[in-house]
């Protein structure tokens, strides 16, 4: 017997980490996507994303009969019914990009709904995973022209690269609806999963993720922002932060120092939030601000690059050789979206350097990164090769394990600027580096 019978629509990120852990957790679901060759490499068990137990987790839902993949929302639908009984629960997981003017461009969401309005059974529930602006629960309820059907804002809050351990170990559940008996079906998908559930209205629950990514952000500037401090006085952000973390209003979580934040979710989060915010005639100060030391933050790093290379503040970086450890936006991930190691590679591009990449998730021959910007190698030690500086752009693990002894034969000097407080200082000076860190003694 399963438990609840759920269509999830859109099989990105959120969407197939939650119709796979949704299947998982004993219920019957079929994840619709519009794009018919992804689908059937999904039915192939080809999941097409970096994500521990991911695959896994399809496999064993598949086998089971408990997960199964459709082109289209309305073949979902149908599937389910064919099945033995109508949907009774369907996830919008489709992408909502920044559009004109920073605001999310909705479209996807509109076609599911358009889509699927007439084939929707009395007494389902249409659910908001994607971020979406405050508002969109009433906008779906506009569109969707139904009463007798509940619509529920139910954010996600797992990160890239440990998808599938946030989603089946949530700090909390968020479920946000103007029908109380729809936030509790939704809220009940969860219920093995023991964690505190929020049961609020759909704007509540919509803010709640902005909120929350945001704060993330203005804790990483924070962080940023005082690194730069401790250097001009002296001071180690290592220890500092430490010192402050055991503060359990503050906590040990987020605050490492690092050339910017990044990724799919935090840039896009914060200007959203701005955006609305300014459509409401609020000027959001905080969040500018995170914004704009973030920004900075990639110049800051080419400053540090520029010093230390050539010892001086105004040296040129031109025809300067300079290898990168790190191209995606975090470790353990293959994704470069709104990667800083990207953007600090940009400016170091303009500043006249020669670079060349190595990253542990991404695949040399099939990059796609402009050949103009940078080139990608498959080895540290090729990237390291003629050198004037080893630059750590990514917090992969592998970098510590590096024979450094090595590479001090591969580069023409021995300097290594480590933007994320990576690598243990010592064991690079005995291999005959100059460590430069963030925030740091040197
Ligand atoms: C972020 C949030 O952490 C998730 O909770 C949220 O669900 C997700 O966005 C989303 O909205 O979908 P994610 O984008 O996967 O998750 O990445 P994070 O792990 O938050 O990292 C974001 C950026 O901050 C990365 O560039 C990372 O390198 C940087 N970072 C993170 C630091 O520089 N220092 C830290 O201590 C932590």
């Amino acid at each position: 017997m399963f438990a609840r019978r759920v269509a999830v629509v859109g099989t990105g990120y959120v969407g197939l980490t939650t119709g796979a852990c949704l299947a998982t957790l004993g219920h019957r679901v079929i994840c619709a996507d519009v794009d018919e060759a992804k689908v059937e490499r999904l039915r192939a068990g080809e999941i097409g994303i970096r994500e521990d137990r991911l695959a896994e987790l399809v496999n064993e839902g598949v086998a089971a009969g408990r997960l199964s993949f459709v082109v289209g929302a309305s073949a979902a639908l149908k599937e389910l019914e064919r099945d033995g009984a109508p949907v009774e629960v369907m996830f919008l997981c489709v992408p909502t990009p920044m559009g004109v003017g920073g605001i999310a461009d909705l479209s996807a969401v509109e076609a599911v709904i358009e889509e699927t309005r007439d084939a929707l059974p009395a007494g389902c529930v249409v659910v908001n995973k994607s971020t979406v602006p405050v508002g969109t629960s009433v906008r779906t309820t506009e569109l969707l022209r139904r009463d007798d059907v509940g619509v529920v804002s139910n954010p996600e809050f797992l990160r890239e690269g440990s998808a599938v351990h946030d989603f089946l170990n949530p700090d909390r559940i968020v479920v946000g609806s103007a029908k109380q008996d729809a936030a509790e079906r939704v809220a009940a998908l969860y219920a093995r999963l023991g964690a505190p559930t929020v049961l609020t209205d759909a704007a509540s629950a919509e803010m709640i993720k902005y909120a929350a990514n945001c704060f993330l952000a203005m804790k990483l500037s924070y962080v940023n922002a005082m690194a730069e401090l401790c250097e001009r006085l002296d001071a180690d952000i290592a220890d500092v932060t430490e010192g402050i973390g055991y503060d359990k209003r503050i906590g040990q979580a987020f605050l490492s120092p690092g050339p910017g934040w990044g990724g799919s979710c935090l840039p896009k989060d914060t200007n959203a939030l701005l955006q609305a915010a300014d459509a409401a005639d609020f000027e959001f100060r905080l969040v500018r601000a995170a914004i704009d030391t973030n920004t900075r933050q990639y110049q800051r790093m080419v400053e540090k690059v520029r010093l230390a290379v050539t010892g001086r503040r105004t040296g040129s970086l031109s025809r300067r050789r300079i290898a990168l450890l790190g191209l995606t936006f975090k470790a353990h991930t293959d994704d470069l979206r709104d990667s800083p190691a990207l953007g600090v590679a940009a400016l170091l591009k303009q500043a006249g350097a020669e670079l060349v990449a190595y990253d542990p998730g991404v695949d040399a021959a099939t990059a796609r990164i402009d050949s103009s910007l940078l080139t990608v190698v498959d080895d540290a030690y090729t990237a390291a090769r003629g050198a004037e500086a080893v630059v750590v752009l990514t917090e992969w693990p592998q970098f510590r394990a590096l024979d450094w002894r090595r590479l001090a034969g591969e580069v023409a000097e021995r300097l290594v600027v480590d933007t994320r407080n990576l690598l243990d200082a010592d064991i690079i000076r005995r291999a005959g580096f100059r460590w430069v860190g963030v925030g740091r003694p040197q």
